[in-house]
């Protein structure tokens, strides 16, 4: 395998949203680093802060959330210090993100052959000709069948799961060095995730395209990515490879998350399935371990501190007091 380099680095990020005089914290000192030709899935549940995470990376957050503190490098350079116009020259083009809602980025006035067009020129130097030429070949590739129809579409004319694709065409089209997908199938019926899935796997062995992963599907994670980050209230809980997570998960949220999941093959590809307890209330957070409300093992000291990180190896960290030892000699 040739060298790989750390493309991203996501360094304690936190984002904060003002509500009633205090802020509260979806993202809450997250830190991760996605190398070179590298696929990063975050998973965790509904408001764990995964696409918050993802928008404070794209610098797309909506005043008044904003990123509090925190890194963003890319190749080395902090996203978080550009300007405006530095930064939307690298989205779109160096990086860019499928929305969970299709209709995010899909303007209703124009059409599809347009708002695909309109992008490379945006990021190229490149004729028309040219430019409906890629278009047609990148809707092609995502499996829509009569892409020249759909060029003179709008939007509301086609299909949610049209749209879906439509929205991952305009993404890839500028050959992105990185990609941030945030549940980009899941509109979609099972053949075409598995087509989707299939043509993001070539880019990224063709490209070198590393990506940044979220989903609630296992069976997705399983085949796409190289490593994992388990989010819960804001906080990665615990990160590491794809076989470190599946095979042996130390946190107690990532091992009932798991624990949860159907245990057949044939459903293997479900979502994740929720796990006893009430989801993180940001207004009302407990303190300590965003966890330990819903922990079968914790104790005094997960009510009151909020555990460092514990190297389970060198590729594998979680963040629980049961495993640095913290807990051991309480009740
Ligand atoms: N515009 C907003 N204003 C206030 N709070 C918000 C806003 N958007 C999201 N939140 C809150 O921020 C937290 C993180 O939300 P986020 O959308 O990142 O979750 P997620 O992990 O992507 O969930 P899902 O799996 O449902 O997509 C949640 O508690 C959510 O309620
Ligand atoms: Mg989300």
């Amino acid at each position: 395998m040739s060298e790989s380099w750390p493309l991203l680095e996501v360094k304690d990020l936190r984002v904060a949203i003002p509500s009633a005089g205090i802020k509260v914290y979806p993202v809450n000192g997250i830190s991760y680093t996605v190398k070179s030709g590298e696929v990063m899935g975050i998973v965790g549940e509904s408001g764990s802060g995964k696409s918050m995470s993802s928008y404070a990376v794209m610098r797309l957050l909506k005043d008044p959330i904003k990123v509090e503190s925190g890194e963003v490098l890319f190749n080395g350079k902090n996203l978080l210090s550009l300007n405006k116009s530095d930064m939307e020259a690298y989205r779109g083009s160096q990086i860019s993100m499928i929305f969970q809602d299709p209709l995010t980025c899909l303007d209703p006035v124009f059409t599809i052959g347009e708002q695909l067009t309109e992008t490379l020129h945006a990021h190229e130097e490149i004729s028309d000709a040219e430019a409906r030429k890629r278009a047609v070949e990148m809707l092609r590739s995502v499996s829509i069948r009569n892409p020249e129809e759909i060029m003179h579409n709008y939007p509301y004319e086609i299909s949610g799961g049209m749209r879906q694709r439509v929205m991952i065409a305009i993404a890839l089209l500028c050959r992105p060095k990185l990609l941030i997908a945030d549940e980009p199938t899941t509109a979609l019926d099972v053949t075409t995730q598995a087509q989707i899935l299939r043509l993001l796997k070539r880019l990224k062995k063709e490209n070198g395209m590393s990506m940044v992963f979220i989903t609630h599907n296992f069976g997705v994670v399983a085949n796409i990515c190289d490593r994992v980050s388990v989010m819960y209230g804001g906080h990665i809980v615990e990160q590491g490879m794809l076989e470190d997570i599946f095979n042996s998960p130390r946190h107690p949220y990532t091992q009932a998350i798991l624990r949860a999941l159907p245990k057949s093959e044939s459903t293997k590809g479900e979502r994740m399935e929720t796990i006893s307890g009430e989801p993180i209330n940001l207004i009302d957070a407990p303190s300590g371990c965003p966890f330990n409300p819903r922990c079968p093992f914790a104790k005094d000291i997960c009510r009151r501190e909020y555990p460092g990180v514990t190297a389970i190896s060198d590729t594998h960290i979680a963040s629980c007091h049961l495993l640095a030892g913290g807990a051991s000699d309480e009740q």
